[in-house]
């Protein structure tokens, strides 16, 4: 069965099964008593259930007229971190307005950087001024700021410079084998990160990393700017005009980003040398200037190819640049202490158990797909729950909307606001569903614990496709149904810290869609309305899958998780390891099988213990032991909460002290994250005694005991 807001109108009138009708008033009697028991608990009754269908609402209240609205809002002016006040306090209303009564601010101190004046890129020709790239792509009258990478050191320096491709660890191998010289000098180098082209060539690399392959190359400092080539076939040179005119990235676009935050205890890993962002227009400019010097990039192998600027003349030598010219980089950014300013949203549930639906609300520029269209998605997800509100309807679980403000800087928002809700997270969190980007292509995606996968599964199976090439396709006929490893954004927060179960979901362009000028001042009201969702249509659909999977996980009295679906998400991981060749002879890895075959057992019976509590519980014969408090239901849930918290790693992965999560990492949103990192890293050194995976096999059996002894606990 397929629900949407346009297939089927509301139920207004419940359809009584006749055998009811026909009993008599004492049965009726108990029937309340035992729907009260079951069904409400000691919440007011205003409607009878049977007319009021969540499902229903929280499917047909989100309008595109208003995600429109609301990414209108949004994207209007500054809200980069540390300025996301005002945009806090409308959020906050429009929360309490739409029902959720009780709505906080919750602000938390920090320091944050602000870009100067002072902040520059020149080439020098001698001592005089050649040209100056500019660090502005947006609206400042609207008080968007200058391009800037967050927390990239200060620093005031000048070299000679060098093209260096992704800047990956086989780029800087590959200039040195060419003898091209690196030390003492900036590099000029292509981001990796957002491109769906990128990904499908596996060049993609996280901005920070090829900063800090740059260093150990021995360079002084990096100049990031994102080439026309990342947009596979849609660029100018194969005919396309450039936003606003078409679809292509606008030459001016600078891509921006963050390299971590104040909290951060693995500072000493960031980058030492400072790196500044440059739009491919200047690009251009300081390249064509490397024409005929050094080396030729097509020559140095498959990587090189796929410069998008040699429809401008680009040659794409590495260089380094010709006597007499240099390039100056001035960063200098302010370090300020400022506020962050979550938004936080309660709907008290009858059990203190919490399902926590969150986004951020900060941008680099106008945000209108990052975040934008998850914050505008988000508040049609709380304006949905509050019409639910209004029909009387009371959730079985804790419901919280969370606007958290700083995730462009490693999440310091949700960092901070789980710090100081640790435990309370660790006892009571089901599960914490995020989006970073709602919209800006069609093509969906899901990085999920495997506890969540029935959730998303069933949201995905009963919202329609915005782009069905057949009649009547879902989200998941058109999508396919492959969920990656969790971990994105905020979410990242809530898994490696207390080891909540979290999914990270959305839509992004796929190759050939419109480019998504992500982190740039492009990424406004416009693009959205033009090029990136037109008719709002993806908005809309994520507002439906996100309320969707809340009251999956929020509503039926035994949590409907399955572990058995973590136990496959295993073996699929091992496979995987096969197919990507990482076995090797010196690491034994049956013992981990054996292990995932042990738990996949016990996971199997349990599952069937909680579904037999479901289908059992509150029919007619048996409410006298079944309903109410049954010690069974509750501590059924239990285990399903704790089972991701059996994967909490104390000293951290890696040496991070941060990421507790044995099996997963950190990943920005546009990144596949790896399952395993830590037994996938030893697998790929052979180093079969890496501290990484100890840990991960003391826990699966951790696991499997304590599934097996709550089993018993309650399956007799
Ligand atoms: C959206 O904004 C327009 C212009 O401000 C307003 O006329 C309209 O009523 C709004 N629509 C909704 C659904 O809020
Ligand atoms: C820039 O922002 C100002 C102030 O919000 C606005 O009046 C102006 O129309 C904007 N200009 C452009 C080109 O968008
Ligand atoms: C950067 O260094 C150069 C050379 O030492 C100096 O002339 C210039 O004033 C410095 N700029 C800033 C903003 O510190
Ligand atoms: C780099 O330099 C080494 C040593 O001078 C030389 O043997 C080698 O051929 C050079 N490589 C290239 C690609 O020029
Ligand atoms: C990228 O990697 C995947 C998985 O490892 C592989 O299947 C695919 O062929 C690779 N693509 C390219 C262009 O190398
Ligand atoms: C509001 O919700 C918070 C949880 O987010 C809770 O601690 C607080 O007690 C609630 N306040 C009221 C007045 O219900
Ligand atoms: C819609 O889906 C088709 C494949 O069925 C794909 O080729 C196309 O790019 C998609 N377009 C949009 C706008 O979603
Ligand atoms: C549990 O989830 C499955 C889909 O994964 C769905 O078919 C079923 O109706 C759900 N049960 C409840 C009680 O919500």
């Amino acid at each position: 069965m397929k629900l949407d807001a346009f297939s089927q109108p509301i139920p207004l009138r419940p359809k009584s099964p006749r055998t009811l009708r026909r009993w008599s008033a004492f049965i009726i009697g108990i029937l309340v008593l035992f729907s009260y028991y079951c069904y409400w608990g000691t919440a007011p009754r205003i409607v009878a259930p049977s007319t009021f269908d969540l499902h229903q609402t929280l499917i047909s209240v989100p309008s595109y007229e208003h995600v429109r609205n609301w990414s209108a809002y949004y994207t209007s002016e500054t809200h980069v971190a540390g300025q996301g006040w005002k945009q806090a306090q409308w959020t906050q209303a429009k929360w309490k307005e739409f029902g959720v009564t009780n709505t906080t601010i919750s602000s938390h101190n920090t320091q944050l950087p602000l870009p100067t004046n002072n902040q520059r890129i020149i080439l020098l020709e001698n001592d005089r001024v050649f040209y100056e790239p500019s660090l502005v792509d947006a609206n400042t009258s609207a008080g968007f700021i200058p391009a800037y990478f967050g927390f990239s050191v200060n620093a005031n320096i000048s070299g000679s410079y060098v093209f260096c491709n992704f800047g990956s660890e086989e780029d800087f191998e590959t200039l040195a084998q060419h003898n091209v010289s690196l030390a003492g000098n900036i590099g000029i180098i292509k981001l990796g990160n957002a491109s769906p082209y990128v990904r499908e060539k596996n060049l993609s690399i996280f901005r920070a990393l090829s900063v800090i392959n740059a260093e150990r190359a021995g360079l002084i400092g990096v100049v990031l700017y994102t080439d026309p080539g990342n947009d596979g076939p849609i660029t100018e040179g194969n005919g396309y005009k450039t936003f606003p005119a078409g679809p292509a990235r606008p030459l001016e676009a600078i891509e921006r980003g963050g390299f971590g935050n104040i909290e951060d205890e693995n500072r000493d890993a960031l980058p030492k040398i400072p790196c500044i962002p440059m739009s491919s227009f200047d690009a251009i400019q300081l390249l064509s200037m490397l024409n005929g010097h050094g080396p030729s990039a097509k020559k140095l192998g498959d990587r090189w190819q796929e410069g998008g600027l040699e429809y401008y003349g680009v040659d794409y030598n590495v260089g380094p640049s010709p006597p007499g010219f240099s390039l100056r980089i001035i960063n200098d950014a302010d370090i300020l202490d400022t506020q962050v300013h979550n938004v936080i949203g309660t709907i008290p549930g009858k059990t203190d158990e919490l399902v926590i639906v969150g986004n951020h609300r900060d941008a680099w520029g106008p945000g209108a797909g990052d975040p934008g269209s998850g914050s505008a998605a988000l508040n049609e997800v709380v304006r949905s729950f509050g019409v639910a509100l209004q029909q009387g309807w009371r959730p079985e679980r804790t419901i919280i909307f969370a606007s958290f403000e700083g995730e462009e800087f490693a999440q310091i928002g949700s960092l901070l606001w789980v710090t100081k809700h640790v435990d309370w997270l660790r006892t009571s969190a089901v599960a914490y569903l995020n989006v970073v980007v709602a919209a800006s292509g069609s093509h969906f995606h899901a990085k999920a614990s495997p506890l969540l996968y029935s959730a998303i599964r069933s949201a995905t199976d009963l919202i329609l496709s915005p782009n069905q090439s057949s009649a009547g396709q879902s989200v998941r006929d058109v999508w396919g149904g492959n969920i990656t490893p969790a971990g994105s954004g905020d979410a990242n927060r809530f898994m490696s810290i207390p080891c909540v179960s979290t999914v990270d979901f959305g839509f992004s362009p796929a190759v050939g869609e419109p480019v998504f000028p992500y982190h740039t001042g492009f990424d406004n009201f416009e693009w959205m309305d033009r090029f990136g969702d037109p008719g709002w249509k993806y908005h809309v659909t994520s507002a439906k899958l996100w309320s969707l999977m809340a009251a999956h996980l929020a509503e039926p009295s035994v949590l409907n998780m399955s572990v058995t679906d973590y136990a496959l998400a295993f073996q699929g991981w091992l496979e995987e390891f096969k197919t990507r060749d990482l076995w090797s002879p010196e690491v034994d890895l049956k013992v981990m099988i054996d292990l995932v075959e042990r738990l996949s057992r016990a996971a199997n019976r349990f599952d069937s213990f909680a579904r037999s509590l479901k289908e059992s519980q509150c029919t007619l014969w048996n409410f006298w032991t079944k309903c109410g408090q049954n010690p069974a239901i509750s501590g059924v849930n239990k285990v399903y909460i704790a089972f991701e918290r059996q994967f909490y790693y104390e000293p951290g992965l890696d040496g991070h002290t941060d990421h507790h999560h044995v099996l997963f990492t950190p990943s920005a949103w546009h990144n596949t994250p790896l399952a395993m990192p830590g037994l996938s890293k030893s697998l790929q050194k052979g180093d079969w005694k890496n501290a990484q995976v100890r840990p991960l096999f003391a826990d699966i059996y951790r696991v499997m005991v304590l599934t097996k002894t709550e089993m018993e606990r309650y399956n007799n």
